[in-house]
């Protein structure tokens, strides 16, 4: 048996299992900056259950929550699954390397890309609600380990979707997490329609660039927020039909504690920054907000929200306590919606789009395994557009990669 299989090939011997395999680690005794917390380590490759499929791992995308999980805040990763560490990474592309007894539905070889929804499949809430209702869901790779930062992953067999055969192993890699997640918020949480405004902050960060597509799919109007005149071009390609660079308005971002000064100074930015909106929209309030920013943006969304509009929301990147003035969301009753990630009919569905080239990828920078930890830093310190890929065992790439990879 192979010790450890070498980076960037693939192995002849489809199903062949190397011992050991390299994987970005994060253990409890080092939890911090994501360039100190992971550490490149030779660890066992993992055994397959039943209804499990081990993937080799072509390429990995990076996504914020590497980053929560290196820090370990605002909760640690070890409170959430037990093990001894974690490797993170909740988006990947590869081929089927080895299934389960249980498994009927894919073969080794099998080319595929991983959703990141783990639940136990056996609940009513699987069988009929939905499995993100299940008691036992979890994120793979954040609230489960074995992530895809490592050559071998392994996930449920309902995680795997078919890999789009015109896209190369890294762009395969980089959209899952993000892009169903955005679908699941603006198709079946807010259920955008044709027509609507749709205020979209972070357009050009990793749910951004899904959301903007996926608007402009839909016959809605995306207008799109960014932080910083570089990152409107590509917002623009993505088909945003309006601009606003955030930084115009020195004042808008919440910051508690507010003093009664600080706090007139940001009321009049967010109402300078609405009649901004509202120019852009031929004087209509939003339908629907696109939130995932949190508490320096929340109160601004729900205050700018139109009359029995929505926002929606699956995350906070800067800050969880979210404060706004309620009056704005009682007297002009308007919503509220949590959205997180998605299940598996909805992964497929979004998927399908990709297959039939409606939503692309939006693939900025690629790394080289070696490189995870380095990646994960860009991306806490926001220094990164749309999506980073991570090449594992794919030839890959671009970005000063010595070869782009379309195998
Ligand atoms: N619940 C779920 O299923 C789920 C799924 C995916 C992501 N999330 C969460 O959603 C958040 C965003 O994820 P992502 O992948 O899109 O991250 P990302 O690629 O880092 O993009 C986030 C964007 O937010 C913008 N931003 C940062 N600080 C801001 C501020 N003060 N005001 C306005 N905008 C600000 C930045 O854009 P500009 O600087 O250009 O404005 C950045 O591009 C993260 O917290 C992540 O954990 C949750």
């Amino acid at each position: 048996m192979t010790n450890i299989f070498p980076l960037r090939e693939v192995p002849k011997n489809v199903g062949e299992l190397p011992k050991k395999m390299l994987a970005w680690c994060i253990r409890p005794d080092r939890e911090g900056d994501p360039d100190t917390a992971m550490k490149l380590e030779e660890v066992d490759v993992p055994a397959v259950g039943p209804n499990e499929v081990l993937v080799l791992v072509m390429g990995a995308g990076v996504n914020f929550n590497g980053v929560w999980a290196a820090r370990g805040k605002p909760v640690s990763v070890f409170r959430m699954h037990g093990e001894p560490m974690h490797i993170a990474g909740s988006d990947a592309s590869g081929i089927v390397w080895k299934v389960g007894d249980q498994v009927k539905r894919w073969k080794a070889g099998d080319e595929v890309v991983i959703h990141c929804n783990q639940s136990c499949g056996q609940c009513p809430e699987c069988n009929g609600l939905d499995p993100m209702a299940c008691s036992e869901q979890k994120i793979w790779g954040y609230e489960t380990s074995w992530g895809s930062f490592a050559q071998f992953t392994k996930v449920q067999a309902q995680q795997l979707l078919r890999k789009p055969k015109q896209l190369d192993w890294l762009s395969a890699a980089s959209y899952g997490l993000t892009y169903f997640t955005a679908y699941r918020m603006l198709v079946h949480q807010a259920e955008v329609t044709a027509g609507d405004h749709v205020l979209i902050w972070g357009a050009a960060g990793g749910l951004g660039v899904f959301a903007v597509q996926i608007c402009r799919m839909l016959g809605a109007n995306p207008i799109a927020v960014v932080g910083g005149k570089d990152k409107m071009e590509l917002v623009k390609s993505l088909g945003a039909s309006a601009l606003i660079d955030r930084n115009d308005y020195a004042d808008l971002m919440y910051k508690p504690p507010e003093t009664p000064e600080r706090n007139k100074a940001r009321m009049e930015a967010c109402k300078k920054f609405g009649k901004r909106v509202r120019e852009l929209t031929g004087g209509r309030d939003v339908d629907v907000v696109f939130e995932h920013v949190g508490q320096q943006t929340f109160p601004t969304s729900v205050f700018l929200a139109k009359k029995f509009g929505k926002i929606v929301i699956c995350g906070a990147t800067t800050g969880f306590n979210l404060e706004f003035d309620v009056r704005h969301l009682w007297m002009r009753q308007k919503q509220i919606l949590g959205s997180h990630f998605a299940n598996a009919y909805q992964a497929e569905r979004a998927n399908q789009l990709v297959h039939e080239g409606k939503i692309r990828p939006v693939l900025d920078q690629v790394f080289p395994f070696e490189q995870t930890a380095h990646a994960h830093a860009l991306m806490a310190a926001n220094k990164h557009k749309g999506k980073m890929g991570i090449a594992v065992q794919a030839a890959a790439a671009r970005a000063g990669l010595p070869k782009a990879d379309a195998a």
